[in-house]
């Protein structure tokens, strides 16, 4: 659990045993309570000293402190014993007095012995600190075998919710076509959800509600004892009326008796266990495993995910710290409304109840405890964990009137005129808790709103909605202050509650929420952050990390997630406060340490306290960049491109058009180094789309997209065309030679239709043959930065973060201009007083520039984030020259005579049967190993270093020649041409030129490093 816990505890013991000069039972057994204390505290356990019990023996037994839950049930104990004592014989003592074996740990400060059901399972010296802790985790962690059973049957039923749902579905598919009554029933629900919900809501959502109604009413019956449950809940009531015109007879019985072996092994599991904690888990669990089996996309849309007890305790904790270090107040004191506005399961209600004292809660329950929630399962969940909850604490059950059933970023009543809330006229409880909520000043907003934590592809159709209120405020805010290109993102989940939570908090109050990390340094959000250091006197941040969509080093250092490792994005928890009479703001920041495993993560929340972090200050820079400000003079060089500069606005950078390179989204179709090959590939790919083009003509979307053959990669643009009715022609003009990766030359069918993007490509190169030279970096935020060059077409994933590329040239109707402005050149021949500076020396100029070691080092972070600026250096005709013998490398490298590497051929006959390649770099020998007969041998140690991102320009020859099989199916049955041993002389052909390129490429660079 924490090693760390222990080192603390050593810490404590030689204190004590300094100032006392003894070491005696009593004067130890602090320190070691404590410790154990600590250990309890993460499972929800309480250490209570010296209860009094009555053995299994008869006897009347003391031990020296036992483990309680909250249902003060025992779930292990502890004795202390003193060293003078031998602690086996004591052991045994004890045991013949009758006290209990099942969990069980003796310790007399130098070792622990630890029993469980009725047997030492195991013992560790005190000064063995990792056996130490291993033996207090097993303690704390002790599950009685009905948990572990339990918890098997949760897991079967967790893997079946899926298909349970499915059968659902189909059956009231069968009723609205066959059962009228249904189907009026239906229909009027619709309407009323309609009104009181979201007027966006579709019969495909009402057919959701009812299907997660019906799956839970046995759940809460049967597990929960809740029988009364669906009769009574304000919404429940509504969607029994409606199920309850088919759900009956024969339909519920089909049904039922598909779904009640799950549920009867659950209940008898869930009867023997009293804790209700326990059965929480249960319901988290059907909440995730149902909407991820059943419905992946609202999963993702709806962010549902709980959050991990640890993170909920943390914000609790924190901003009742909060409240009371800048308003003077508790979360507990009258007066102080808060609100979860996006509350699944209730958790952060339910950690609420447990954490406020008793005697304010029931007023706080009552009155001033608010939450939404949108999705029918959740809502049903949270209201039975919150009453469960308040009723196991106060010992009386209150029906919780404060949760409504409503999309929260829908509801602007408030204080937006914009749109009428109309619950009026309509006599739905609901909405008159939505109504009583609005008329409430909230003070604390707190929660885990949405972000769709697994949306990784825009293409799977899962764009979230629009919320016209909500996003006109976003655009007249966080958008109009930003400046970054790429300010679609802003219209996040995340940005949308917390514009909410922004306008709903009064001028005194705080909202806590964790959620992505990328708000805090991401480009796009530079506008956001602005805005937010403008509504808000104090903003504390606590990363924690965990971004899987990284690589590398960078990945590492990630570490694991805090959810349990479940999503993929980077977690951090924001709280922000407001004071009515405080100007400016404080931005704070703590970091959690790189490396850190997501277990590690949540013993961080659990032990430490939000007033013992230290935090380090954040100063803004001049752009709202809050991590890694520069403070260096990029923002007065020349901008290299600009996109008002290629829409044709203004004319101030270098260059006027740039490109990302081509993007496919189906690379094995569109590439091949065989032309033939790819030819047929083509041609396949075109015959299935055309058929499909006549066979689903007139379908509608949705329809056409079901129907679509699968033998063939689809994209989002090309769908559109099927619809359109566009069929596509073979062209074998359209066959490119093009850079797939740097130094690895390919062929690509560079078409519409076939290439998602093809971005202003065209304009670079019109046809296979036009003569052009790109210089091509990174994308911005990319992990790593570099620069290379091509005279062919390239591709977008050439490099990390999507290559962009500034072409020397570009076609336009009345032939070749070149691309690079009037207001450059001026620029440059004003600046170093020289009328004889071209355009294309400019363009070398540039080139030799990004090359620069030391321009690389100083704007690193700039360069990571936007796009490249030009200094002016002295000698403009040294750098110009530099930049011409760079770019004559890099663009004719196939031509550039080989480095003299030296071949070795095995010559045994056996190994020339079992060849198998290799591609392997051994730098530290000089070696490239090419394949089990043949190694390369001679390689300078410079040519390593000739790197363009994770790999050197040899790597990548290596890398892209290896047989790989391929991902899509069609392509790996029928097109998996490509074999090593075809391209073998050829790529040993190309090593030694791209070899010669990168030693000679060094060569300049370190000139370039000497002579500034
Ligand atoms: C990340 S989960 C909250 C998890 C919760 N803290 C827990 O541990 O169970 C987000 C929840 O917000 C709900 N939600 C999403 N959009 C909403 C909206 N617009 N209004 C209200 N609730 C919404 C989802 O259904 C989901 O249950």
């Amino acid at each position: 659990m924490s090693i760390q816990l222990i080192q603390q505890y050593y810490t404590a013991v030689e204190k004590i045993i300094h100032y006392s000069g003894s070491r005696n039972e009593g004067s130890l057994r602090k320190p070691f309570q404590d410790l154990l204390e600590q250990y309890a505290r993460s499972k929800n356990l309480l250490l209570v000293s010296e209860v009094e019990m009555v053995s299994r023996k008869g006897n009347r037994i003391r031990p020296d402190g036992v483990f309680k839950d909250a249902l003060r049930q025992d779930w292990g104990y502890w004795e202390s014993k003193d060293e003078k004592d031998v602690l086996d014989d004591e052991i045994a003592t004890k045991i013949a007095k009758g006290y209990p074996t099942f969990n069980i740990l003796f310790e007399d400060t130098h070792n622990a012995v630890l029993y469980q059901g009725g047997e030492e399972i195991m013992r560790a010296a005190f000064t063995d600190a990792s056996a130490l802790d291993r033996l207090l985790t097993r303690f704390v962690s002790y599950q009685p075998a009905e948990v572990v059973e339990f918890r098997k049957a949760i897991e079967l039923f967790s893997a079946e919710v899926g298909g349970l749902a499915d059968t659902l579905r189909r059956v009231i598919t069968e009723q609205l076509a066959d059962n009228p009554q249904f189907k009026t029933a239906l229909d009027e629900f619709l309407e009323l959800a309609r009104k009181a919900i979201n007027p966006n809501i579709e019969m495909a959502d009402v057919r959701e509600m009812i299907i997660q109604h019906v799956l839970t009413e046995d759940i809460f019956m049967r597990v929960f004892d809740e029988a009364e449950f669906h009769r009574e809940n304000i919404i429940a009531r509504k969607l029994q009326e409606v199920a309850g015109t088919f759900y009956h007879g024969e339909t519920k019985r089909n049904i039922h008796a598909r779904v009640a072996p799950y549920y009867e092994t659950i209940n008898a599991k869930a009867s023997q266990i009293s804790d209700h904690h326990e059965k929480q888990k249960f319901l988290k669990a059907l909440y995730g495993s149902f909407y991820k089996a059943y419905n992946p996309k609202a999963a993702d849309r709806l962010g549902i995910v709980y959050t991990p007890d640890e993170i909920v305790r943390f914000m609790i904790e924190s901003a009742d710290h909060l409240l009371d270090k800048h308003f003077g107040k508790t979360l507990g004191d009258k007066g102080v409304e808060i609100l979860d506005p996006a509350t699944g399961t209730g958790t952060f209600i339910t950690e609420l109840i447990e954490y406020l004292p008793a005697q304010q809660l029931e007023y706080k329950y009552e009155h001033e405890i608010h939450c939404n929630e949108v999705a029918i399962l959740p809502y049903y969940i949270a209201n039975l964990n919150i009453e469960y909850t308040y009723k196991q604490k106060t010992g009386k059950f209150k029906e919780f009137e404060n949760i409504c059933f409503v999309d929260t970023l829908d509801n602007m009543g408030f204080e937006h005129t914009g749109k009428q809330l109309n619950f009026f006229g309509l006599t739905d409880a609901n909405a008159e808790r939505i109504v009583r909520q609005n008329s409430k000043p909230i003070m604390v907003v707190i929660g885990n709103p949405p972000y769709n934590a697994w949306q990784e592809n825009f293409n799977n159709q899962n764009a979230n909605r629009v919320y016209r209120e909500i996003d006109r405020r976003i655009k007249e805010t966080y958008i109009k202050q930003g400046r970054a290109q790429k300010q679609m993102a802003v219209y996040d989940m995340f940005t949308r509650f917390l514009r909410w939570a922004s306008d709903r908090v009064g001028k005194d109050g705080m909202i806590a929420f964790v959620s992505n990390n990328s708000f805090i340094d991401s480009r796009a959000y530079d506008g956001f952050r602005k805005v937010i250091s403008q509504e808000f006197n104090e903003i504390y941040i606590v990363d924690l990390k965990g971004n899987a969509r990284t690589s590398g080093e960078r990945r590492k250092r990630e570490g694991g997630n805090v959810f349990h490792d479940d999503i993929k994005v980077g977690v951090a928890i924001y709280f922000m406060v407001r004071m009515n009479n405080k100007k400016g703001c404080r931005i704070y920041y703590n970091a959690i340490d790189d490396f850190a495993i997501s277990e590690d993560k949540r013993s961080y929340l659990r032990d430490n306290r939000m007033g013992d972090i230290s935090f380090s200050h954040l100063r803004p820079d001049s752009k709202f960049n809050w991590l890694n400000t520069t403070g260096n003079n990029w923002d007065e060089l020349l901008p290299i491109i600009d996109k008002d500069v290629k829409a044709g606005l203004k004319g101030n950078a270098i260059f006027e058009k740039f490109s990302r390179g081509a993007e496919t989204t189906r690379d094995e179709w569109v590439y091949d180094f065989n032309e033939d090959n790819l030819i047929k590939k083509i041609n396949f790919f075109i015959n299935i789309f055309n058929q499909d083009v006549i066979e689903l003509k007139g379908l509608s979307e949705s329809d056409a997209s079901r129907k679509l053959n699968k033998e063939i990669k689809w994209s989002s643009s090309l769908v559109p065309m099927l619809l359109r009715g566009k069929s596509i022609l073979l062209n074998n003009e359209k066959i490119f030679p093009c850079l797939y990766r740097p130094y690895v030359k390919t062929n690509i069918y560079f078409d519409t239709g076939l290439i998602h993007r093809l971005g202003v490509n065209p304009e670079f190169f019109p046809t296979p043959e036009s003569e052009n030279r790109l210089i091509i970096f990174n994308g911005r935020n990319s992990v790593y930065w570099t620069t290379f060059a091509s005279k062919y077409l390239l591709d977008l994933n050439a490099l990390y973060g999507g290559a962009q590329c500034i072409a020397l040239y570009r076609y336009t109707n009345n032939g070749r201009v070149e691309n690079i402005t009037e207001w450059a050149l001026s620029q440059f021949q004003k600046h170093y007083k020289d009328k004889k500076i071209t355009k294309e020396d400019i363009f070398h100029y540039v080139y030799a520039v990004l090359h620069h070691p030391a321009y690389r080092v100083k704007y690193e972070i700039n360069l990571k984030r936007e796009f490249p600026r030009i200094p002016f250096y002295e000698d403009f005709w040294k750098w110009a020259d530099w930049g011409r013998r760079l770019m004559d490398l890099h663009i004719n490298y196939e031509s550039v005579p080989a480095y003299p590497l030296e071949r070795m051929d095995l010559v045994a006959e056996e190994t020339r049967k079992a060849l198998s390649t290799r591609l392997l770099a051994r730098k530290e020998a000089g070696d490239i190993e090419v394949d089990t007969f043949t190694t390369l041998k001679g390689v300078p140690a410079e040519a390593w270093e000739y790197r363009l991102g994770t790999y050197s320009a040899l790597e990548w020859v290596l890398e892209r020649y290896k047989e790989k099989k391929p991902k899509d199916p069609t392509i790996a049955e029928k097109f998996n041409t490509y074999r090593f041993k075809d391209y073998k002389e050829q790529v040993i052909d190309l090593l030694g030129r791209v070899c010669a390129v990168s030693v000679e490429t060094m060569k300049i660079v370190k000139e370039m490093g000497e002579a500034e």
